[in-house]
């Protein structure tokens, strides 16, 4: 006969009383869509006090929807409210955080993504009980933008100031001209930082993805690189063109289905005296230090995204986004790879360098 579980009161009012908070932060993601998405944000990011009726006519909106919105978001703690006079406004921190698209702290692209997932959620639902894959490709292009600007601010904060240096003797070959391939690109924002930074060098990104292919293309030729980019439709086992002094990986390795192959084939189009530069989302290696704040949305994310795209492909190894650093390790070693270093971190990513 089954055991009715006791139930400890404190403990669910308590789990209740979380809740609150953890719906309320739910309910905020849609707000923050339609504030970056109309430009609310932006027209805000002055800091000066705005009513509802001023922001409607600064943003061509209507003013009562506008009205509810800031209230949510007093609510929220994005914006304030001086209830002398009905006024809100957006504070510097925020702003930067909400309205500054190439700042460090711009965090609207992380809820674009949040938002790939909630609509791919019927499909994810019904790859539980089949167990195929759901390629990266298949998902809502909410998925692509998203990514390419949930990244970027980490990528301008840290590639060229600190995860390039960290690597031993590639910042004075970078600068001196090396041929550098980037593969899994996606959108390109690494590629083109990174040709932006090191004008000599040439670098070519590719991805298995044709609709990130095409947006790489032209954000190459909006950055005025496409003398020293190149960006090719290729997948992680088949991209041509080496021998590349540096080849990087910037948060698609765990994406793929046979790692190991990409590994192989990496070595195969490495020059010798070549670096492997292997970004990876932070993880421990235990599951049980990885049950913390960050490792909760990557579980999340390794869910709904890199788990069904592996398990997609040739192989379907599905390393998860959470793997750790001596996973991957055995993988790179699978690969052909015996020197695996960290090279440096973030709370968010860990920087491998890779060598035969
Ligand atoms: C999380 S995104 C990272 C994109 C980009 N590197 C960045 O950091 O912005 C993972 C990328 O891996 C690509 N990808 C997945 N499997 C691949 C494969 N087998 N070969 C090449 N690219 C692949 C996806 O199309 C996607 O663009």
């Amino acid at each position: 006969m089954a055991v009715t579980p006791t139930i400890d009161e404190a403990k669910l009012e308590a789990f209740m009383e979380r809740f609150v908070g953890e719906l309320g932060a739910c309910a905020t993601a849609p707000m923050v869509l339609i504030g970056d998405k109309l430009g609310l944000y932006r027209a805000m990011a002055d800091s000066e006090p705005v009513t509802p009726t001023q922001l409607a006519e600064r943003t061509g909106t209507n003013e009562r929807y506008i009205r509810e919105w800031l209230c949510q978001q007093a609510a929220s703690d994005y914006v304030s409210y001086d209830a002398v006079d009905g006024t809100f406004r957006l504070p510097p921190e925020q702003a930067l955080a909400l309205a500054v698209e190439e700042s460090p702290a711009f965090i609207p692209g992380a809820f674009q993504l949040l938002s790939a997932m909630i609509k791919d959620e019927p499909a994810i639902t019904e790859r539980f009980r089949s167990g195929d894959g759901f390629g990266w490709h298949e998902h809502h292009h909410d998925l692509f933008e998203g990514t390419e600007r949930f990244f970027r601010p980490g990528y301008n904060a840290h590639l060229i100031a600190e995860w390039i240096p960290a690597l031993e003797g590639v910042e004075e070959r970078l600068h001196e001209g090396i041929r550098v391939a980037d593969i899994g690109c996606g959108h390109g924002v690494s590629t083109i930082l990174l040709a932006q930074a090191f004008p000599n060098s040439t670098f070519v990104g590719s991805d298995y993805h044709e609709g990130s292919i095409e947006a790489a293309r032209r954000a190459a030729e909006r950055a005025h690189v496409s003398d020293r980019v190149t960006f090719e439709v290729a997948g992680a086992k088949e991209f041509a063109g080496g021998p590349f002094d540096l080849i990087c990986v910037f948060d698609a390795l765990h994406d793929m289905g046979d790692p190991v192959g990409a590994a192989q084939h990496v070595r195969s189009q490495l020059a010798d005296g070549g670096t492997w530069l292997v970004v990876e989302p932070m993880a421990a290696d235990s599951v049980e230090d990885n049950l913390n704040a960050v490792g909760r949305v990557f579980y999340a994310g390794s869910t709904m995204l890199c788990t069904p795209a592996s398990l997609s492909q040739e192989v379907g190894l599905a390393l998860g986004a959470q793997a750790g650093q001596q996973r991957l390790t055995e993988v790179l070693n699978d690969g052909g790879f015996s020197h695996v270093r960290r090279a440096a971190e973030t709370p968010f990513n860990l920087v491998l360098e890779v060598r035969p």
